[in-house]
């Protein structure tokens, strides 16, 4: 167990506290700041030209007509394109991804850049965009998964999903009583942040400047500066707030490279942002999978194989395969598992991590897929999942480093009135004869840490400021690690200044993986509590000091205050301390990572449990769902009000998961054909009826120091499947493919 903090005691007046945004204020009145916001004198603007077909070559461009317009100043094909640096197929960093960066007249995928057009004002170079006209060669397009070759890779290469074995599956399924062998699909999705990718670049030399928001600064740092052959230290990037990132601005991809690669050949700064449907394709998507999933019970009802394949869909040129089946690894204990990944090659751009990568659509799959074996066996489902939960991990046998499932399927069910569920489904009808349906699914989600580092300063008038380039993409980052940076210094929140969201600041890592309060909170905590440290070296050796020689004993810092540990009647103020050290400043760093041997010592990982209610009317099969309940076991909560919006966020993507998220591509020319929010559709208030959130208590002594496993993607886990589930409960169909479709439930 780290003995930095002992996570069953409170630390601090700040953690815990349901604390609203330190940048709400900021955010509602336009005084933040997003990249697009920036524009320096002598801006270019440039406009991203997409393929409008998905396979094939670009044959002609009408770039006279677009250079002859009087706004456009330049018109960037493959033909005059200057040289890279660093080759596109090249990976400098762990998210890097082969991209389209104007190399060939190839077309790989539709939307995929085959000019870039820069103007004096935005309008101009839209014209322009418009005059290039371009033809092409048009081979037939495969966006299908049965449209290529099935194919299995390296499970060792970075980045593909292991096959994983435990047990012996065949004699799993010989041995099974009953079995259920069922197939899911689920549709591609876009991550659509509100707010689009956009760059603001300027060069100063071999220097430079970026706006950009990003959920990775260091990473992105060094894949831009591979990019163009400069050191990482020469790029400066802001990304002080974003849209929204759902995964997507983590990698540094093709679109931002070329508007980079603008700024430095027209020596003028250069601005780029893209367009809602261009979104769709460069920067990254959701692949769509289709899951094989066997499960076989004995007579009890208990697994005794679960069995689970999946395919998934990645471009032609790179590989991103979604780890879908590994999602039956972590959570039943089947006699025996199996998790195996096959993948196609299709004509679209490179998926990658987008809002639970793998978990998201394997447990979509996984929970209907215990459901289906539920109803086989005639046993309510709750009842399944608890008669077959793991717990310790599944084929290891490694015990969790805390494990709270049990209380969320508890909680959930009470809060949710699931023990009034009758077993057969299309038994319940509302006053106005729309048809009920209630469903459960499990829920969760690894807690990984990745590498941070952070400072902390106490200053000579006893308030303090803490710095680590941490992104927040509105999950409240700013606030919530604010709160830990207070509560490791002993100070209220309002006497602590926090710096984040620039590349000179320390490292915070990834905002990703759901793990970035644990990862930047843990060097927040570990910097300031080098600074308590000091301030008690200070404190015990001034025979002035009321902690004069009590350096053996520990300190304690609340209320700007330094005690000695179990001693309230010794203490002395932060400020009077350091004045009679003659005013200086006490500066401290930490730095955090998972300990190996914790992760070696303990599987990991936060739960919960999803309950869901649709209705559907009998006519016109018009599916809503009207109510959401989520347990969710996370470890500490540092602060409830934004942990919750995190949970309810998760649960509203799990129901656009469900009913609403799919990219559609035309058959012909590979386009896809709803390539905007009014036709790629994700739920809006009409949509979300009722959301209710339970916090299961959880201390988790193992994970880090803090306690804290992360909440940005749990939610969305369990919900998918509860939402089939409930479908099916309502209307006695079941749908193996999400989103499920009004023209799905038709003819019965
Ligand atoms: Mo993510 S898909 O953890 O940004």
């Amino acid at each position: 167990m780290p003995d930095t903090l002992d996570p069953h005691v409170r630390f601090g007046s700040n953690s815990g506290q349901p604390i609203t945004r330190r940048d709400g204020l900021a955010k509602v009145t336009g005084g933040a700041t997003f990249a697009a916001d920036n524009s320096p004198d002598s801006v270019l603007h440039a406009v991203y030209v997409p393929a409008t077909i998905a396979r094939g070559r670009v044959t002609a461009l009408d770039t006279a007509a677009a250079e002859a317009h009087p706004g456009v100043t330049h018109v960037v094909t493959p033909q005059n394109r200057p040289p890279l640096q660093g080759d596109p197929s090249d990976k400098p960093t762990m998210f890097s991804f082969r991209f389209e960066a104007l190399q060939d007249d190839t077309v790989r995928y539709a939307g995929q850049p085959i000019a870039l057009i820069l103007g004096e004002t935005l309008e101009a170079a839209t014209e322009g965009a418009r005059l290039l006209n371009p033809r092409y060669e048009i081979a037939t397009p495969r966006t299908g998964l049965d449209d290529a070759a099935h194919y299995t890779f390296d499970p060792d290469a970075f980045g593909k999903p292991a096959d994983t074995v435990h047990g012996d599956p065949e004699a799993g399924h010989a041995a099974a009583a009953h079995s259920v062998d069922v197939t899911y699909e689920t549709a591609p999705q876009y991550h659509n942040a509100m707010e689009t990718h956009a760059v603001v670049a300027s060069w100063d030399g071999d220097r430079l400047s970026l706006d950009m928001p990003s959920q990775a600064l260091s990473m992105t740092c060094a894949g831009i500066a591979y990019y163009f052959g400069i050191p990482a230290e020469n790029v400066t990037l802001r990304s002080p707030y974003l849209g929204g990132g759902f995964g997507s601005k983590a990698i540094p991809t093709g679109p931002y490279v070329l508007a980079v690669l603008a700024a430095r050949m027209t020596g003028r700064p250069v601005k780029m942002m893209l367009t809602r449907q261009q979104m769709f394709g460069p920067v990254g998507h959701r692949g769509q999978t289709r899951q094989r999933l066997r499960l076989g019970t004995d007579a009890e009802g208990r697994l005794t194989v679960l069995d689970h394949a999946g395919l998934s869909a990645t471009s032609t040129f790179d590989d991103f395969i979604e780890p879908a089946a590994n999602a039956s690894q972590g959570l039943y204990a089947a006699g025996a598992l199996r998790s195996t990944h096959s993948a196609v090659r299709l004509d679209v751009g490179t998926p990658g991590p987008m809002r639970a990568p793998g978990e998201a659509s394997g447990s979509a799959a996984l929970e209907c897929a215990m459901d289906e074996m539920a109803e086989t066996l005639g046993m309510d489902p709750l009842e399944f999942r608890l008669r077959n939960y793991a717990e310790t991990e599944p084929g290891t046998g490694k015990p969790f480093s805390s494990k709270a499932l049990r209380e969320c399927y508890a909680q959930g069910a009470e809060r949710f009135g699931w023990a009034d569920r009758p077993l057969q489904p299309g038994q319940m009808r509302d006053s106005d004869g729309l048809r009920v349906g209630w469903g459960m699914g499990t829920a969760f989600f690894p807690c990984p840490m990745f590498m941070a580092e952070a400072n902390a300063t106490l200053r000579a008038d006893g308030t303090a400021m803490v710095e680590t380039s941490a992104a927040d993409m509105g999950q409240g980052a700013w606030t919530a690690l604010a709160q830990i940076a207070a509560d490791s210094l002993g100070l209220p929140l309002d006497q602590v200044e926090f710096r984040a969201g620039h590349s000179g600041l320390p490292d915070a890592g990834v905002a990703g993986g759901s793990g970035h309060t644990a990862t930047a909170g843990s060097a927040l905590h570990a910097a300031g509590g080098d600074v308590i440290r000091q301030l008690g070296e200070i404190a015990a050796a001034d025979p002035d000091s009321p902690l004069h020689g009590a350096g053996n004993a520990g300190y304690t810092a609340r209320d700007g205050r330094l005690y000695v540990a179990g001693d309230d009647s010794r203490s002395d103020a932060f400020a009077d301390i350091l004045a009679r050290a003659g005013g200086a400043e006490v500066s401290g760093a930490g730095s955090a990572s998972r300990a190996p041997e914790a992760a070696e010592a303990h599987a990991m990982n936060a739960h919960g449990a999803v309950f869901a209610e649709v209705k559907v009317d009998p006519d016109l099969y018009q599916m809503r769902v009207t109510r959401l309940v989520g347990a969710f076991a996370a470890g500490r909560i540092i602060n409830p009000r934004l942990a919750e919006s995190q949970l309810y966020g998760g649960m509203i993507w799990g129901l656009s998961f469900a009913l609403h998220e799919e990219a559609r591509h035309d058959p012909a020319r590979g386009h896809i054909v709803n390539a905007d929010l009014a036709g790629y559709h994700v739920p809006v208030n009409a949509d979300v009826h009722g959301l209710d959130v339970i916090s299961v208590h959880e201390d988790d002594p193992y994970v880090n120091a803090l306690g804290v496993k992360g909440v940005g993607e749990i939610g969305i886990t369990g919900t998918v499947g509860a939402i089939g589930n409930a479908i099916w409960h309502a209307t006695g169909k079941r749908v193996r493919q999400f989103p499920i479709r009004i023209e799905d439930l038709l003819g019965d």
